[in-house]
């Protein structure tokens, strides 16, 4: 499972860039909106940083104007993944951008059969969102489960990208049950890296040095 950082905020994707793990970033409206920044001028400077997968995500809802800012996005750079809500619109749109070869991440995906639909359209990824389907009472990383068998039935190599992730159990869970990417906050990134064993064992090797 790949590491992508769920951000806009240029300064947390850097600190994620410098760990060594990335392989993408994903965006959303919420989170572009927060930074107050140009939309286009920050995918550039994201893009231009990180390699891999950057997705951008429409805001349009008929799929005339996804396509039209779907292919907008796509011009900015060739790490650019246009994403595009669960949505009959959403589908026609991304079937059009797998013709184009623009690659799409399929977002808000709550349940095992719109993960399908979003594969038989095309999608490069599809992101089921865990920590709001956790938040409704229901069981996010069965979710994934669910996808994964699916996927593996059927021969399907769309990505499941696991979102909306709000601890590091989600994180080790979507790995163990077949997710090909989780979409991390910076917080959950940083917790990844800690044990209490592992700061003990440190402190330990370096005082036993110190008392040779
Ligand atoms: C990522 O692609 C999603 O937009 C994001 O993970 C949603 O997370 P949230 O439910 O914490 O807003």
């Amino acid at each position: 499972m790949k590491f992508f950082i769920d951000s806009a905020n240029m300064d947390e994707i850097k600190e994620a860039h410098e760990l060594g793990i990335l392989a993408g970033v994903t965006t959303n409206p919420s989170l572009v909106a927060k930074e107050g920044a140009d939309f286009q001028e920050r995918l550039k400077e994201i893009t231009s940083l990180v390699k891999g997968s950057v997705s951008a995500e429409v805001i349009s809802t008929q799929a005339d104007g996804m396509l039209a800012e779907g292919r907008e996005l796509a011009q900015i750079a060739p790490n650019i993944t246009v994403k595009v809500p669960m949505t009959e619109e959403g589908m026609k749109a991304v079937k059009v951008f797998s013709e184009e070869n623009i690659k799409t991440n399929v977002t808000l995906v709550f349940s095992s059969v719109q993960a399908l639909l979003a594969a038989r359209a095309g999608a490069s990824y599809v992101s089921p969102f865990l920590g709001r389907l956790d938040d409704i009472g229901h069981n996010g990383l069965d979710l994934i489960s669910e996808i994964a068998e699916i996927f593996d039935e059927h021969d399907i190599d769309t990505e499941i990208l696991a979102a909306s992730i709000r601890h590091p159990m989600h994180v080790s869970e979507s790995a163990a049950r077949g997710a090909d990417v989780a979409t991390l906050p910076l917080k959950v990134i940083r917790q990844l890296f800690k044990h209490p064993l592992t700061d003990q064992g440190i402190e330990k090797f370096l005082n036993d040095w110190e008392n040779r």
